[in-house]
This record gives C-alpha cells, sequence and structure tokens, in this order.
C-alpha cells in the first residue's frame, strides 16, 4: 500500500490537473508548522509562474476543490499561496486499519530485489575484540537486517583478518618461546598435533607482546615479515599453526559476537581468498592493468575527476607478499563466482576509506565485478570516551569489548534491581532481573550507537545512554513494556484484545499525533534502507514513542467506559508495540517482558 504522504500527494495532484495544472505542482510534505497543520503543499506558489497569476488564485482554487473531500478535515488557502491541510481522523483511522491488515504494516519491499553481500565485523584473529570492532558488528548487523525485510537476498560475511602481519608476528613470537615445537622444524614430514600449543589466553597475550617487540627490534620485525611470506607462500608447519588460532580464536568470536546479537551466514576469511591470488595477478599482469613500480606490483587508479591524489593500489609486495588490498580484491574473485551479488556493502573505520576507494576502483577497472555492481564503503567514526579521545579503559588501556559490555550489564542490573525494590516485585528472580539487565543493556550500548550517523564520531556516555529517559535505548523498551503491560491488564479483566473490532477515528489530538507516527513507518524504513542510514530508524522510533506516551498520558485506557472505543485504544497499543518490535528487530535487540 502506499505511505501516508503519498496518498495525499496523489489527491492533492489530481485536483491540481483537473484545474489545469501540470501534476509536478501537487507534491505534499510534512509541515514545518504543525501548530498550523499536519500537511503543506507549496506547489501554487511555483505554479503561479508558469500559469502567471496570483499564487493563492491557483492555492484557492485548489483549495475549493478539496474542500469536499473525505481525507481532509481542512484545507486551507493561505496568502501568499500555500495550502495547508489537516486529515480528517476518520481517513487516519482507515489508514491505520489497512496497516494492520496487511503484511509488514503495508509495507511496499524493494520492487527488484537484490543480491548483497555485507562484510561486516572484521575482527582479526588471535585479538581480542575491542570496542573499535563494536560499531562494524551493530551498524553491519542492522544494515543487513533492513536489506532482508526489504526483500534482499543479504549475506552478512564476517571477513576476518587472518592474513597479515599478525600472523607472521605471533609465529615468530611462539618461535622466540617455544623453538622445539615440530611447526618450525622444515624437515619435519609427519601429521600435526590435534591440540594447539597454545591457550587462547595465550594467544591473546602473545599477539601484544610480538607487536609490540616488532616496533622496538628490526630483526624481530624482518623475521615476522618473513613468517608471513612463508606462511602465505604455503609453508606448511605455519599454515598447520595459523589453522590451531582460527580453531581457538572462531569459537570465541562467535560467543563474543552471539552476546552481542550478531551473526554471519559466512565465516570466511583473508585466508580464503588465498586460492584465487595467483590467477587475479596474473590476470591483472596479462591485461596490463599492473605494473611494477619500486618493485611492488601496482594498479593505477587515479581519475581525471580526483581532487587530490590516489596513490596506486599495491597488488603485492616486492618480496610478492600479499596485503590487505590483495585479499579484498581476491574475496570479490570467490563472491563473484560464488553469489554473483548485485551490491556489497563493507563496515571499517571511515580511516580506511582510501583502501577502499583503491580496491573498488581496482575491480571495476579489471573487472573483478561486473560494471553495474555495486560497491558501497561505510566508513564509521570513531567511539570516544567522555574525554573526546578514543573510548579507553580506566588504566588507558584498550578496552576489550567483552568488559564494556559487561560494564554495562552491571549498571543495568544495579538499576532495575533497584527498581524491583522500589516498586516491590519481589518476585522477579534473580536469573530474570540478569537476562533483562543484559537485555536493556545491549539496546542501551546498540541505540547510543545506532542512533548517530554511522560517520560522526560519538561520546560513549554509560549514563546518558542507559537511561531509561530521552533518546536512548532504554527508553524505547520501557515504552514496549508498558504496551505489553497495558495489554496483560487488559486480558486479565477477562477481554479480548484480538475481538473483531477496528481502530476509531481518534478522539483527541494525542490519539491523532499517534495515528500520523504509525503512518511514518514505511517512510522510516525505506528511507533507512535506501541510504544504508540505519539512524533513521532510531529518529522513526524515538518520535513514535514519544507520541505513544503523550497518548497514553492523556487517555484513560484501562478505564474506558465504552467498550468498542477501549477496543479501537487496545488495536492501536498492539500496533504501536508491534511496530516498535520490529523497528528494534531491525536495529539488532529486542525486548523484555518487563522491566
Ligand atoms: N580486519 C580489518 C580491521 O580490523 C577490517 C576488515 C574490513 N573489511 C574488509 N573487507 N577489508 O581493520
Amino acid at each position: 500500500m502506499k505511505k501516508l504522504i503519498d496518498e495525499i500527494t496523489a489527491v492533492v495532484t489530481s485536483a491540481f490537473v483537473e484545474n489545469g495544472y501540470d501534476e509536478k505542482y501537487g507534491k505534499v510534505t510534512v509541515s514545518n508548522r504543525p501548530d498550523l497543520c499536519e500537511y503543506q503543499c507549496n506547489g501554487a506558489m511555483a505554479a503561479a509562474k508558469e500559469y502567471k497569476c496570483a499564487p493563492f488564485m491557483i492555492s484557492d482554487k485548489i483549495a475549493e476543490a478539496l474542500a469536499s473531500n473525505p481525507m481532509f478535515s481542512s484545507v486551507e488557502s493561505v496568502k501568499p499561496g500555500f495550502l495547508n491541510m489537516i486529515l480528517a481522523p476518520e481517513y487516519t483511522a482507515q489508514y491505520m486499519n489497512r496497516m494492520k491488515e496487511e503484511p509488514k504494516f503495508g509495507l511496499e519491499t524493494a520492487k527488484n530485489p537484490k543480491t548483497i553481500i555485507v562484510d561486516y565485523g572484521g575482527p582479526n584473529v588471535a585479538k581480542p575484540l575491542h570496542v573499535g570492532h563494536l560499531r562494524s558488528a551493530i551498524i553491519g548487523e542492522s544494515v543487513k537486517r533492513i536489506a532482508k525485510y526489504m526483500g534482499d537476498t543479504a549475506i552478512g560475511d564476517v571477513h576476518l583478518g587472518d592474513w597479515g602481519l599478525q600472523m607472521g608476528l605471533i609465529i615468530t613470537e611462539l618461535q622466540v618461546r617455544k623453538p622445539d615445537l615440530c611447526y618450525f622444524d622444515s624437515s619435519f614430514e609427519g601429521e600435526y598435533p590435534k591440540e594447539a600449543p597454545f591457550t587462547l589466553s595465550e594467544l591473546e597475550e602473545i599477539y601484544p607482546t610480538a607487536s609490540g617487540k616488532s616496533k622496538e627490534d628490526d630483526a624481530f620485525k624482518e623475521a615476522a615479515l618473513a613468517a608471513t611470506n612463508e606462511l602465505q607462500q604455503g609453508r606448511r608447519g605455519y599454515r598447520a599453526l595459523l589453522q590451531h588460532i582460527l580453531d581457538i580464536s572462531i569459537p570465541d568470536l562467535m560467543k563474543n559476537y552471539a552476546n552481542l546479537n550478531v551473526s554471519f551466514e559466512l565465516w570466511k576469511g583473508e585466508k580464503d581468498a588465498a586460492e584465487y591470488i595467483p590467477d587475479m595477478v596474473q590476470m591483472l599482469k596479462d591485461k596490463g592493468f599492473a605494473h611494477v613500480s619500486e618493485g611492488a606490483l601496482v594498479v593505477d587508479v587515479r581519475e581525471e575527476s580526483d581532487a587530490k591524489e590516489i596513490p596506486p593500489c599495491i597488488i603485492l609486495k616486492s618480496d610478492g607478499s600479499s596485503l590487505y588490498a590483495t585479499t579484498d580484491l581476491a574475496t570479490m574473485v570467490w563472491r563473484e563466482k560464488d553469489y554473483h551479488p548485485d551490491a556489497m556493502v563493507y563496515l571499517a573505520d571511515k580511516r580506511q576509506e582510501l583502501h577502499f576507494v583503491q580496491c573498488f576502483r581496482t575491480a571495476k577497472k579489471a573487472g573483478i565485478v561486473s560494471p553495474n555492481t555495486e560497491l558501497t564503503f561505510i566508513g564509521f567514526g570513531t567511539m570516544n570516551g567522555k574525554d573526546g579521545k578514543p573510548f579507553k579503559t580506566r588504566e588507558g588501556g584498550v578496552m576489550r569489548l567483552e568488559n564494556l559490555v559487561k560494564d554495562v550489564n552491571d549498571k543495568m542490573y544495579e538499576k532495575i534491581s533497584e527498581n524491583r525494590k522500589a516498586k516491590e516485585e519481589l518476585d522477579i528472580s534473580e536469573e530474570e532481573a540478569r537476562q533483562t539487565a543484559k537485555k536493556i543493556a545491549l539496546a542501551a550500548i546498540k541505540y547510543g550507537d545506532l542512533s548517530n550517523q554511522a560517520v560522526k564520531d560519538y561520546v560513549f556516555d554509560i549514563d546518558r545512554f542507559t537511561s531509561f529517559e530521552g533518546n536512548t535505548g532504554p527508553y524505547i523498551l520501557y515504552t514496549i513494556v508498558r504496551i505489553k503491560s497495558i495489554l496483560a491488564k487488559y486480558i486479565a479483566t477477562g477481554k479480548n484484545p484480538d475481538a473483531a473490532g477496528a481502530i476509531l477515528p481518534a478522539a483527541n489530538a494525542s490519539e491523532k499525533k499517534l495515528n500520523l507516527a504509525l503512518a511514518g513507518f514505511a517512510g522510516a524504513i525505506t528511507g533507512a534502507y535506501e541510504e544504508k542510514a540505519p539512524h533513521k530508524i532510531c529518529a522513526y522510533i524515538y518520535e513514535l514513542a514519544e507520541a505513544f506516551n503523550g497518548f497514553y498520558h492523556e487517555t484513560k485506557i484501562l478505564s474506558e467506559e465504552d467498550g468498542a472505543r477501549q477496543l479501537s485504544f487496545i488495536k492501536e497499543l498492539q500496533l504501536t508495540k508491534d511496530i516498535l518490535e520490529t523497528c528494534i528487530d531491525l536495529l539488532g535487540f529486542d525486548a523484555p517482558e518487563r522491566m
């Protein structure tokens, strides 16, 4: 079904056409003077120029033509030539009733559904997830869910960092610590042990140590570079070590992502691209796209229109090692072969923009993807602490994601325990309180992130994010829980919310406002989809929650005596709850039963 605003535009447009004016003048927008009207059309102002008359002559005519239209309770022509419209409550109620019956509340899903690969997460194996990985996971998961809801086949790929220098660093450090392991003996021909020669916590300590050493010790760094190269060239012992690292890291990563309500269809990594590198490199050379520059193999990607210098994309280093761009390009090769996607969307820190420009240009130029494959980079800003600097632990170290989540969980648990005592809801078990705290904490974290435009930096403010008031995740959940509780009370009086009955025309302004907010669903989702911008859904549900709470405070729902009117309220509540729950699911979190 059409969006509300499109239905209105259609009616206003026909009034223009019937009065002899071009259809382009009938466009309706949400009023920027909500104190005066709900919708407006400024078309008469522009039409006046074409038809050489005073704008109000046109707006008067249109207002007259629309005066008896049941869609409006008032259409006013206001000098110099504006049309101010207020919808009839009968019409908005009827719109609500249609929304309730239609799948996805009447949303028109994508006309040409696409296959889209969303490349997000991007953790580096052997390194614990830190707060830097949070944004990619949160935003990517939402972008993927929105695409699926709109009808696309969306495939999430975690794209593990498992092929670069960090692997060489770990191998080198292991060799220093345990030189006698068979993995380092190049004459070893037997089977490597099934059991890894290290634990997860050892691994998590080995990487930062090795990385620190490589910054101070040139010989160590050289050794790590050489190990990286040998790993890539296929040295057996190193490949076996890589497998151990993956076997140990991946289950831990999966657990961490599951805690964030994030899941990937594909658990591929940079290393899965390795087998496609030789042919790809050959093709780039054969077709003349790549050439040698200072020993390295590069592809020029400059374009006439570039305002600043875009350096060439480096495909192979002089020692033949592959780089970040090499695996990203070779990853496109297998994605193209296995999925032939219409689009690929990448999420990474916005400081990686140049890398993606280079890769995308190389891929297009060399035909690694087809000319109409959409390649999009969503570069996100930094999550900062209250001091405005990248978020750190109290001691100034890199914050592990797990610890951040735990801090917010604990804070939420404290809060709801206080509430619980205050409300004497002592029937809530410890277990339920923990589970509830976890849900609200996740909403606090995700909403805190997603409510900002991705490209912007934001301040992780735990006090603000966990507040039950204001533009926060917990406020949205609180609204949903409030509705659930009213519905439960209604049912407890022996009534059936699903009994036959319609949503009746709004009885007052706050109810009308709620209707209009509900009607905004399709526009919000479509906007978020087209612009890959989950923050639009946050803005929408905040407006909806506000409208609902305004209505709730002005309306006696449970003590309403007119049964049909009460059932109408209940149906509006259900619609509000269903829409809010759908939206938070698209953002990647859900609501508890009570809080
Ligand atoms: N592993 C990378 C990092 O931690 C992010 C990967 C982003 N995705 C990609 N296809 N390059 O910075």
